[in-house]
């Protein structure tokens, strides 16, 4: 049996006193998609920064094609074949498609080789249905071809390992066909791959074989994804049986917040136009969306961290005039942020 493409052995990390690894083994082969799985925290960003130059483990080591390797920066990541698709994305946004490629690639003579990244961005699109406009700048494009031109350039750079951290988190369902569709695609060429996620569903449709994190150590080893139920995936994710919460009975009393015909304008992010809602004591109001659609200026908005350029808010009958942080809290409303850290 030939080495296989990756290899982590005994890899341990921490941070202070939290142990994000301990022990982790893994491996991945050629053609083979690999699902990194476990809740948050269990470890499974720290595992692949270490195997992408970003931390140094206390414990453990590396090979490539069975060979030890010291992956001390991103660069050397590259140099062994390894490229990452972050959950935040690392893109260039004034700079178009084809220059974001091309940054750090000197070309024949050290000059940057424009035809030759047109040629080969070509090729890449046809190869695995990754197509981009070359020519557009990162600011015009929407999250899912931002990502899409992550792949790209790891392709570019020469990555035979692709490391993606939960790449479905911001993509619309109809997206994630399209991405899947492509990840098989460079499996089938030979490429590894390591897909993090915490959906069950797209563990199950995608992967080879699967190994679950929970808190930091390896809980569970999957060789047959599609043929293991999502509750057994489940216990060795959370060590014990997943049971949906009940939702009890509701009898909403008066509105303690309300939005009425919110918009901002297009400040980091997505604008929100005409936004009204609201929110009775008793009640839990979910806010379903694709991450980047506009979230993010909501919460900015009802937590007074941003005032909008039309429209009303209340807190508990009060309306808020300043939106300051410290005028929400005053009026009773408290934010937990969705970055932990
Ligand atoms: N740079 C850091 N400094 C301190 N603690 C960290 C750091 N990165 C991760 N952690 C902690 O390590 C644990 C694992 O985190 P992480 O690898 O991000 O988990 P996952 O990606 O599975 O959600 C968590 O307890 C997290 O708070
Ligand atoms: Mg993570």
């Amino acid at each position: 049996m030939p080495a296989p493409l990756i290899e982590m052995r005994g890899i341990s990390k921490s941070f202070g006193a939290v142990m994000a690894n301990e022990a982790v083994d893994l491996s991945v082969a050629q053609g083979e998609i690999l699902g990194l799985l476990g809740e948050n925290g269990a470890g499974k960003t720290t595992l692949m920064n270490v195997l992408f130059g970003a931390y140094a483990p206390d414990a453990g080591e590396i090979l490539v094609q069975g060979r030890p390797v010291t992956i001390n920066s991103s660069a050397d990541a590259l140099a062994a074949g390894i490229g990452m698709v972050h959950q935040h994305f690392h893109l260039a946004p004034r700079l178009s498609v084809l220059e974001n490629l091309l940054i750090g690639i000197p070309g024949k003579s050290g000059r940057i080789d424009r035809a030759g990244g047109l040629t080969r961005l070509a090729e890449i699109g046809r190869q695995h249905g990754l197509t981009l406009d070359p020519d557009l700048p990162v600011s015009a494009l929407s999250i899912g071809e931002q990502q899409r031109l992550e792949i790209v350039k790891a392709l570019f750079r020469g990555a035979r390992l692709l490391i993606l951290d939960e790449p479905t988190a911001v993509l619309a369902p109809t997206e994630v066909d399209g991405l899947f569709s492509a990840l098989r695609s460079m499996a089938a060429q030979g490429l590894g791959i390591i897909f993090i996620s915490h959906k069950l569903n797209e563990v199950r449709a995608l992967t080879h074989r699967c190994v679950v994190l929970r808190h930091g150590r390896v809980t569970g080893r999957v060789d047959a994804p599609a043929s293991t139920t999502s509750s057994e995936m489940a216990r060795l994710m959370c060590g014990h049986e997943i049971v949906p919460p009940a939702r009890g009975p509701s009898t909403p009393g008066a509105a303690v917040l309300t939005l009425d015909a919110i918009s901002t304008s297009r400040h980091s992010g997505m604008a929100l136009r005409d936004v009204s809602l609201s929110v009775r004591a008793g009640e839990i109001l979910g806010i379903a969306g694709v991450s980047g659609n506009g979230q993010r200026a909501l919460a900015e908005v009802i937590s007074g961290v941003r005032a909008p350029d039309a429209g009303r808010m209340t807190i508990a009958g009060k309306s808020v005039s300043r939106f300051s942080p410290r005028e929400v809290q005053a009026l009773g409303l408290g934010r937990i942020p969705e970055d932990r850290m």
